[in-house]
């Protein structure tokens, strides 16, 4: 079967949406007066995810005398930054964690590329004080998600021809579908009601110059993203065909050292926030 651009838009518009109580977390943790006891509140109205938040406080502070017992205590003992990331994983890891027979990926594979781009985008806005740190985390979380529509267009056709072989797999997309995955993740992310920031980053990580008022944060997330492709993390079968806009280097004041740098230091983080995840 073959998908128009509209039925794809379409498909977009039905994944299913974010958890209610995730967005309503986020919006709280991102507000000013945001306390402990008022996200507590807003937590605990969905079950699973004030399971979650209990066992990764537990999990983290493995050894300490006295356990972890209420949410209230879990977000003291984490903080803020820490409960915000793994709410946002939560509420994405089902979408992600999916197979991708299109890209020939495995269940996972997408998830810990989506993971490892997150913690390389914010570990690069600190190490360069580009002071969003928060919003780099989520563009990186979310930057491939339009791949889980896209790649119903994959399945039926032949990745390897040889004449796609000399273009970057995102021309091949827009040349053969009038689309590519970041068009479909901006749409998810739009869809979802997230900020005009992430959206905008998530349309543009493979061509960061274009994203007009959000360059730095494209940027971010388009280093962070290679990053993974050179560890081989998630990439599939047209991983390798993407190339580093050298300008997004120039942009973030990074060196190809700093490059490599980063690429090191983005697996060992990778490795410890999987062990959390998985333990939660
Ligand atoms: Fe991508």
């Amino acid at each position: 079967m073959k998908y128009s651009v509209d039925q794809l838009i379409a498909e977009a518009g039905k994944l299913p949406p974010m958890p209610q109580a995730a967005l309503k977390a986020l919006a709280l943790i991102r507000s000013p007066d945001s306390s402990a006891a008022n996200l507590a509140s807003v937590i605990g109205t969905d079950q699973v995810l004030t399971t979650h938040v209990l066992r990764w406080a537990n999990s983290a502070f493995y050894g300490m005398e006295s356990r972890i017992a209420t949410v209230q205590q879990a977000i003291v003992v984490l903080g803020l930054d820490i409960v915000q990331e793994l709410i946002m994983n939560y509420s994405l890891s089902d979408h992600l964690n999916k197979p991708l027979p299109g890209y020939i990926l495995p269940g996972g594979e997408l998830w810990h590329h989506a993971l490892g781009t997150a913690i390389g985008a914010k570990l690069i806005s600190k190490r360069f004080r580009l002071k969003i740190d928060d919003e780099a985390y989520f563009a990186g979380l979310l930057c491939d998600v339009g791949k889980l529509v896209f790649e119903k267009l994959l399945r039926e056709t032949d990745v390897n021809r040889i004449e796609w072989g000399q273009h970057s797999f995102l021309e091949m997309e827009r040349d053969n579908f009038g689309v590519d995955h970041a068009m479909l993740g901006a749409e998810i992310a739009r869809r979802w009601q997230l900020p005009e920031s992430l959206v905008a980053a998530i349309a543009h990580h493979h061509e960061p110059q274009m994203a007009q008022n959000h360059q730095l944060l494209a940027a971010t997330i388009h280093v962070a993203d290679v990053s993974m492709m050179i560890l081989g993390v998630g990439i599939g079968v047209d991983g390798l065909r993407y190339p580093l806009e050298e300008s997004a280097l120039k942009r973030l004041g990074m060196t190809w050292e700093d490059l490599f740098h980063h690429v090191e230091q983005v697996a060992e983080q990778l490795t410890k926030a999987k062990e959390l995840i998985n333990l939660g």
